[in-house]
């Protein structure tokens, strides 16, 4: 029923259906006398009302989504046999959301933080989830530390506020974290909307043709509509004026018609390069200089719809990055198959083990064919259908045919860091970051940079911070180094 169909049609009624005589008094003994538990509706309205919140996500609470379409602009299909990547011109139904990562679910938009960019292919052989953000690399390089690194962003336990001390102690301790930090406290740290932003798949993944050769890529989604930022201080009044500011944006420019798009970009490794590359190709603190691998325009992404219902289709929506399609899939990045198991996870814990039954979650352009049954709010989809395999009576098969390529692996199992390729190390990209900015940006970062140390409350902290940076630049060092101390005092 559509959403026009419950405002219009009929009576108010309660859950069940049935008439609803007054909305406005509850029934009470006698003219003045107590509330009477037959008071079916008022039980139901508050009962109801309090169980209208689901777990916000622990991370990415905050957000915004709408749906759109993708459309293929370039031959792929020497380096992929994805089907939605088949054909030039092809196009295919996607929903994206935005988000920031460590505020809460009632947090204002306009802050540093990175953004999310989870976004669903729709696709003729199931969902692909490309979940990544708007930056190309990310503050660790290992899943196992993802939960200390995000206790750190969140509230204290004990001062139940974020704190310096933390954020600094952590990343200070994690200098593989200094090229993101760098990247987040540039002019790049606040976007001024989502639609004035890049977004990037940040990890590597697998593409394999029909061939069964393997490439590893990496998206890039160009912004058409230029990228803006906030200065710090633009950023601290809007988020005061308009806690809204990015999602109210996106909606309203759909709602004229004036469509978001982002011409989308890979870069492609051919698998015999990637053993011998100056960088570790799976490690998510890197990029890969365009220069060594030049960044191929293969598709445009619009944005045309608005979602309906904001609880259904954005709170509700789930993204893994586990959910991939024939001719893609995952690389060893650590980071990665970490995430590969947390998704799911999360999504059973926080929607529900039908999640994938919803509207935005299911396939749109395929149908699911599993023999999982049952569970909390299963809607009896599959009727009186069998629910196992192998069965006689028509039921689903398997295709014998793996989504992706075998990775070959060598060595004895144990608690490895990832291997150290030729130019490798924590500081060598954020420093040719902080060269590639302009004179008037370096003093931004700066000064975002020594505010948020200054608050620092510990001398060896401080120092250590400083000294991560001063190892990516030696002037970014100096310079930031003096910024604190004018600060400090
Ligand atoms: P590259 O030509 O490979 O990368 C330069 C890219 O940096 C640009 O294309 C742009 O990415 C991005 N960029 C430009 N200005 C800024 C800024 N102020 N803040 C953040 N990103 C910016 O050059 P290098 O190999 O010398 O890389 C230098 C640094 O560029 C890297 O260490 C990395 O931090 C950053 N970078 C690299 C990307 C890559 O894929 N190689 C992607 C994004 C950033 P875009 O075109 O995506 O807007
Ligand atoms: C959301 C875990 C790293 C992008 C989430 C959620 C979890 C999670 C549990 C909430 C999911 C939900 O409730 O639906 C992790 C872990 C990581 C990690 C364990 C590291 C190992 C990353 C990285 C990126 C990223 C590196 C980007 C490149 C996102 C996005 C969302 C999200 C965009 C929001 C998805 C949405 O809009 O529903 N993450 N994350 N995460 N994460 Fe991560």
């Amino acid at each position: 029923m559509t959403q026009e169909a419950h405002v219009t049609q009929g009576p108010l009624t309660t859950e069940a259906g049935a008439p609803v005589a007054d909305n406005q008094n509850s029934e009470t003994a006698g003219l003045g006398g107590p509330v009477l538990v037959q008071d079916q509706l008022l039980l139901e309205k508050l009962a109801h009302f309090n169980r209208e919140r689901i777990p916000e996500r622990v991370v990415h609470a905050r957000g915004a989504g709408a749906y759109g379409t993708f459309t293929v602009t370039r031959d792929v299909t020497q380096w992929t046999r994805a089907k939605f990547l088949s054909e030039v011109g092809k196009q295919t139904e996607t929903f994206l959301r935005f988000s920031t990562v460590a505020g809460n679910l009632g947090a204002a938009d306009a802050v540093r933080d990175p953004r999310g960019w989870a976004l669903k292919f729709y696709t003729e052989e199931g969902n692909y989830d490309l979940v990544g953000n708007n930056t190309p690399v990310f503050f660790i390089k290992d899943a196992i530390k993802f939960p200390d690194f995000i206790h750190t962003q969140k509230r204290d336990p004990y001062t139940g506020s974020t704190e310096a001390d933390n954020v600094w102690d952590f990343w200070s301790l994690s200098p593989e974290s200094t090229h993101q930090v760098t990247w987040l406290f540039g002019d790049r740290g606040i976007p001024a909307s989502y639609r004035h932003m890049n977004g990037y798949g940040s990890h590597t993944y697998q593409w394999n043709n029909e061939a069964g050769e393997v490439f590893w890529v990496k998206y890039h989604f160009k912004t058409d509509q230029g990228i803006r930022n906030l200065t710090q201080a633009e950023a601290d009044r809007l988020a005061g004026e308009d806690p809204d500011s990015h999602q109210r944006d996106l909606r309203q420019a759909i709602e004229r018609g004036d469509f978001p798009t982002w011409t989308v970009q890979v870069q492609i490794m051919p698998a015999a390069d990637a053993a011998a590359y100056r960088f570790n190709p799976f490690d998510l603190t890197k990029v890969w200089p365009h220069e060594d691998y030049p960044p191929i325009e293969i598709g445009r992404l619009e944005l045309n719809r608005n979602p309906e219902n904001i609880f259904a289709e954005v709170e509700q929506a789930i993204f893994s990055p586990a959910h991939f399609v024939p001719g893609i899939g995952p690389s060893p990045d650590k980071m990665l198959q970490g995430r590969l198991f947390a998704y799911g996870d999360a999504h059973r814990y926080r929607v529900g083990i039908n999640a994938d039954h919803l509207p935005v979650n299911r396939p749109h352009a395929t149908v699911a064919r599993t023999n999982s049954r049952d569970g909390l709010l299963y809607d009896g989809r599959h009727g009186g259908a069998k629910n196992y395999e192998p069965n006689s009576f028509g039921g689903p098969h398997q295709t014998d045919r793996p989504l992706w390529q075998p990775v070959p692996v060598a060595g004895a199992t144990g608690n490895h860091a990832a291997p150290v390729h030729a130019e490798d190390n924590d500081f060598v990209q954020a420093g040719a970051l902080y060269r590639l900015m302009s004179e008037d940006e370096k003093a931004r970062l700066v000064e975002n940079l020594a505010g948020f140390i200054a608050k620092v409350s510990r001398d060896d902290i401080v120092e250590r911070a400083i000294g991560n940076f001063r190892q990516a630049d030696g002037d970014f060092g100096k310079r930031l180094d003096a910024a604190v101390q004018a600060l400090r005092g």
